[in-house]
């Protein structure tokens, strides 16, 4: 499950060209930025973090490795107070423009880092540390997309016995039936009040963490397994620990390292297949069959087109220095040089149609069809902040584009015969998304409703399911601690010198086992230009140009979406202040902004632009 970072130089590895701080990457010449963009200025922070701050933290925390010794040490990064050590100020002074240094390091060429304060510690620096928060950071953090209801107890596995042993749960009804609000396990599984984050079988040993849904409708985690492999091979099964929450003692210390073991695994599960994965890689090969096959005056390319802006060109960034084999991912990312494999392996499980959000919901079994609830699906865990703002979202969306596909195409046969739709569609198809070619699960594109459908799901995956990935990385994650990405030790044992540190310093222990100082100041510096929006950036329901085009129909479906784009985003807002939905605020009180539509510029955490753009 964990593994120590080591970067050999193995010869078999791709290298890079030194690019220096500029970007001389193959990008399609439609694709570049064409607009002067602040988005200039975040690739240029990017790189310079990457090229000039990495290599300089890492060979001076080589030498003299910093560790955090309290969590107060931590929060010195939001008020001014670590120092950097000289060679590292005189290498960046060196090497970027004194008007990008304030921005990018968050120093004026002074010796002292300043990181804004993260939105989950702004109002109370340990709300973070409850349960609540762990479980509803679920629903309405940046990986709210994996919950799933569990229908079986113990937790079954799908990898083949044959090859990986017995790797049922170890998770028995004595580690939380007391906390069942009195019920038994059978009837919160009836009930379907039981819940699973279930990293066991993509990860092959990693974490389960069962989860109750109570009376007053937050989630109470239950118990914590953590898996490693078995000493003597694969076939003998993991070996399984379970841990359950307590208030007090060192199991309160143990159950809080679990938490962060699960927030380790869930942050490499969130960067590379619900963010890289998910969106950003996913759409290019729309991109690509959308310029080949479209011709720019095609109703679906002048559809589509806004929702592509800049993605190609934040793609061949993020492939030169950010998921790149010695890259910044795979140094603040446990899954290590192992990144790309696993995001690679996960790719054979995703399927197109089942990015739609209802369908997506469906399958994770937290909805059900009901044809007496808005929209026919009813949520059950009804206060699920990204699921609720979602749905709306999803079918505005899927509105604007029937609305508007019925202004060109007035039945199905006008879809069989639109030579340009059907090449595009067959290229994507067998070209861009070839390795999935034999899939029958791929809209056959004869009918409106499937071109609906699948116009839908492209804008929405660009557009609001980026964002809600996306844009709350430094909200939620400026603060490792409640978001460690990378450990660098096991639970410790009982009778080891570890425990015994446990024992002494839980605190400590926490902090030496999931914040390295260097990991985390590289992993903020990251995650915070990641955050941002540029400040010429279009949101949903707006284009750059009115004069997109001259088709009035098309242009008063427009018009009608972006009226009902600020309807929901004031709907948003009035739950954020209905205290009944105790899951859009926490403990940490932080209201749930991540699919307001609009934003301004800069560190915001809300906003939808309309493209993958950061
Ligand atoms: C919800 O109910 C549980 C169990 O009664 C309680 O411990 C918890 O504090 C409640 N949460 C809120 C936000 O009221
Ligand atoms: C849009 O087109 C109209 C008519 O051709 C023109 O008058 C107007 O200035 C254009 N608007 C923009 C923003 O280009
Ligand atoms: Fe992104």
């Amino acid at each position: 499950m964990l593994y120590v970072v080591v970067i050999l130089a193995d010869p078999k590895y791709e290298s890079r060209l030194n690019l220096a701080l500029s970007l001389n990457i193959y990008v399609p010449r439609d694709e570049r930025f064409g607009h002067l963009k602040l988005a200039d200025f975040l690739s240029y922070a990017l790189k310079s973090i990457v090229q000039v701050l990495k290599p300089e933290f890492e060979s001076i925390f080589d030498k003299t490795p910093n560790e955090f010794d309290s969590f107060e040490d931590v929060l010195k990064l939001y008020e001014g107070g670590l120092e950097v050590p000289e060679g590292v100020v005189k290498v960046i002074r060196d090497n970027v423009p004194l008007e990008m240094l304030k921005e990018i390091f968050r120093t004026d060429g002074e010796r002292f880092l300043k990181f804004p304060l993260p939105q989950v510690i702004a109002v109370d620096k340990f709300a973070w540390r409850t349960d609540e928060e762990f479980a509803r950071e679920m629903l309405a953090g940046i990986n709210p997309v994996m919950i799933r209801s569990l229908e079986e107890f113990p937790p079954a596995s799908k990898l083949d016995p044959k090859v990986y042993g017995d790797q049922t749960s170890t998770i028995t009804k004595e580690h939380i039936e007391s906390n069942l609000e009195g019920h038994t396990i059978n009837e919160v599984i009836i009930e379907r009040k039981l819940f699973i984050l279930d990293h066991h079988d993509a990860l092959t040993y990693a974490s389960r963490t069962l989860l109750f849904l109570q009376k007053n409708g937050t989630l109470k985690p239950l118990a914590i397994e953590l898996s490693l492999p078995h000493p003597e091979g694969d076939q003998h099964g993991a070996i399984s620990k379970v841990f359950v929450p307590e208030e007090k003692g060192v199991e309160n210390s143990l159950w809080q390292l679990a938490k962060g073991y699960v927030g380790v695994v869930d942050s490499g599960y969130h960067q590379l297949i619900s963010h890289w994965l998910h969106t950003h890689a996913v759409i290019e090969p729309f991109i690509i069959a959308t310029n080949r096959q479209l011709s720019v005056l095609h109703p679906i390319y002048k559809l589509l087109h806004p929702h592509y802006r800049d993605t190609m060109n934040i793609n061949a960034l993020g492939r030169q220095i950010l998921i790149n084999a010695g890259g910044a991912l795979e140094v603040t990312v446990f899954t290590s040089k192992y990144s790309m494999e696993f995001s690679s392996m996960l790719y054979k499980d995703w399927v197109f149609p089942e990015q739609a959000l209802p369908q997506d919901l469906l399958k994770r079994g937290v909805a059900v069809k009901d044809s007496s609830c808005p929209h026919g699906l009813k949520l059950l865990i009804e206060d699920y902040p990204f699921a609720v703002d979602g749905l709306e979202i999803w079918f505005a969306i899927k509105t604007w584009v029937q609305d508007y596909c019925s202004v060109y195409y007035k039945d199905d046969e006008s879809i069989k015969k639109d030579a340009e739709l059907q090449s595009w569609w067959k290229e994507l198809r067998e070209k861009g998304h070839g390795d999935k070619k034999e899939e029958i699960w791929w809209p056959k594109m004869q009918t409106r409703e499937e071109l609906i459908e699948t116009c839908t799901i492209i804008i929405w995956i660009a557009s609001a399911l980026h964002a809600a990935i996306n844009f709350g990385q430094y909200p939620y994650g400026g603060y490792p601690p409640n978001r460690p990405a990378i450990s660098s030790k096991l639970v410790p044992e009982k009778g080891t010198p570890e425990y015994d540190e446990l024992l002494a310093n839980p605190d400590k222990t926490y902090l030496k086992t999931f914040t390295s100082q260097f990991k985390a100041v590289l992993g903020i510096s990251l995650v915070e230009i990641l955050s941002r929006h540029s400040s010429d950036e279009v949101y949903l329901g707006q284009r750059d140009t009115e004069n997109w085009t001259s088709d009035a129909e098309a242009l008063e479906a427009f018009a009608k979406f972006g009226k009902k784009i600020e309807d929901i985003e004031e709907g948003m807002k009035r739950m954020n202040n209905d205290e009944k939905l105790r899951n859009r605020y926490g403990p940490v009180k932080m209201p749930y902004t991540l699919l307001y539509p609009s934003s301004e510029g800069g560190l915001t955490g809300r906003g939808i632009p309309n493209s993958v753009s950061i």
